[in-house]
């Protein structure tokens, strides 16, 4: 993407000229605004929403605040370049959709008013074509809303990486990573810190949980070792039901009708127990009607409640992953150094500082803290320094030309352009966009994460341009105050 600032400013102020605004806002805060005025309450509050206070979404935000870029002059920028080399490929900037679970909530708006093309299933192949047409990776979520075929073929040769939750069943684990690999997934992402779902109060205060409702689940319900689970969990009950409820590890509880404490049987009937499992019927593969009246939809349910995740890994079972598949493993959630050293020592290829934005732990240190201590103990690891893949540094250790053999990305509070700048600043080979392209999504489909990108790129390449710097692999930490 050479000099992308110029072309879409440009093209926005010309569309002004014949009355025409953007079809998203540019500003990071009235792009939100406008989302949640559009979507739904549940929607909005499961996507918005952190833990707890809300302490660590605030900090993600108000961590970028504190660095701040020197502005440098006389510079030759007139031919600017976006492009990096991630893992061995080409793209065309360093910026990747990030995996947004249930993200049929970013459109269930469209459909409550009878929009077009607002069928939940939609959503992922909505993202899939603006990715597609800027040519930059997805990371497809293990809590998407259609099954990962579904979007590889929407993607077409676009890339395309695999976010794992490492369910507590084996042989689930085994075909999702089975199923990336066919579908052309460039990389495992396995998210580490989710192994319990964070203390969301916005969802709690709404007793919400998409999950508990299907949403959400489509990886799962599309996948031939959990469909084993759900027929055994139905013949074990002897074909009446749903089981009890559990909670697993995931923390989650309901499904819709009962609860962990309160089986369906203590629970009257309610509109929302009946919503609830008519969501369960809609999403389930097969007619509606007939999973209405068979027991298989609330039974995968409850099953996927039981295996979602675990809390019993330990570094060493990255061994078992890394056993199964011969694909780049990127591990996401790490906000020590130690815990990178770690990473590394066990095999990973790569890693991912989040914190989920700020969606796990309340009053967590604010992510981007946590970038620059990340990328110094990576690039201190021997692993850094063999394979393939070092290029010139530029006196930071940040590697430019043909990528960085173990790369370090970040996500968790980019709203903007300048935003990206500052963490590539920090050492970041390349960041992960989550909220603002949901919102843009929510507001316009296909176009409105098209937008959104373009204007997080366009104000990516301005600032470039004004602070001196022609290449993305040439930002450093010599361009923020010290
Ligand atoms: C799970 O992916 C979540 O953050 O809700």
């Amino acid at each position: 993407m050479r000099n992308i600032g110029r072309t879409v400013q440009s093209s926005i102020y010309r569309n002004g000229v014949f009355g025409r605004r953007p079809a998203v806002p540019t500003g990071a805060d009235a792009l939100a605004e406008a989302a949640r005025r559009r979507m739904t309450r549940t929607g909005w509050s499961y996507v918005a929403g952190g833990a707890g206070a809300q302490r660590t979404v605030d900090a993600n935000r108000e961590a970028f605040g504190r660095y701040r870029i020197v502005p440098r002059q006389m510079v030759d920028v007139g031919e600017r370049s976006l492009a990096t080399t991630l893992l061995g490929r080409d793209l065309p900037a360093p910026v990747l959709f990030g995996p947004v679970g249930a993200l049929e909530l970013a459109v269930q708006h469209q459909r409550a008013h009878g929009g077009r093309g607002a069928a939940p299933r939609n959503a992922e192949p909505a993202l899939a074509r603006a990715a597609r047409d800027l040519g930059l990776p997805v990371v497809i979520s293990s809590q998407a809303s259609v099954p990962m075929e579904d979007t590889a073929a929407v993607l077409g040769d676009s890339p395309r990486w695999f976010q794992l939750y490492w369910s507590s069943d084996d042989a689930v684990v085994e075909s999702f990573v089975a199923r990336a690999e066919a579908s052309g997934c460039e990389a495992i992402v396995v998210t580490l810190d989710t192994h319990v779902l964070g203390w969301r109060t916005l969802d709690l205060d709404l007793g919400y949980l998409p999950f508990a409702r299907a949403e959400g689940i489509a990886q799962y319900l599309s996948d031939p070792e959990f469909q084993k689970l759900v027929e055994a969990r139905v013949r074990g009950a002897g074909g009446a039901g749903a089981g009890d409820g559990g909670a697993g590890d995931g923390g989650a509880g309901a499904a819709g009708t009962g609860s962990a404490r309160a089986g369906a049987g203590e629970n009257r009937p309610t509109l929302a127990a009946v919503r609830s499992l008519l969501s369960m019927a809609r999403h389930h593969p097969g007619p509606t009607w007939r999973n209405l009246r068979q027991p298989y939809a609330r039974a995968a349910v409850e099953t996927f409640l039981d295996i979602f995740s675990r809390s019993t890994l330990t570094w060493t079972d990255l061994a078992w992953l890394r056993q199964r598949t011969t694909l780049p493993i990127l591990v996401k959630g790490i906000q020590h150094p130690d815990d990178a050293h770690a990473a590394l020592d066990h095999g990973a290829n790569g890693i991912i500082v989040s914190n989920h934005g700020g969606r796990q732990i309340d009053n967590a240190v604010a992510s981007l803290d946590a970038l620059a201590p990340v990328v110094d103990a990576v690039r201190e690891h021997p692993r850094a320094h063999s394979g393939t893949g070092a290029g010139a540094g530029t006196g930071n250790g940040t590697a430019v030309g043909a990528g960085s053999a173990v790369p370090v990305l970040f996500d968790s509070g980019i709203r903007t352009g300048a935003d990206v700048f500052t963490a590539l600043a920090l050492g970041a080979d390349a960041v992960l966009l989550g909220r603002p392209w949901v919102y843009g999504l929510a507001l316009a489909g296909a176009d409105g994460v098209r937008s959104v990108t373009e204007h997080i790129l366009a104000e990516l390449d301005i600032t470039m341009a004004l602070a001196g710097v022609s290449e993305t692999g040439r930002i450093g930490r010599h361009n923020l105050a010290s």
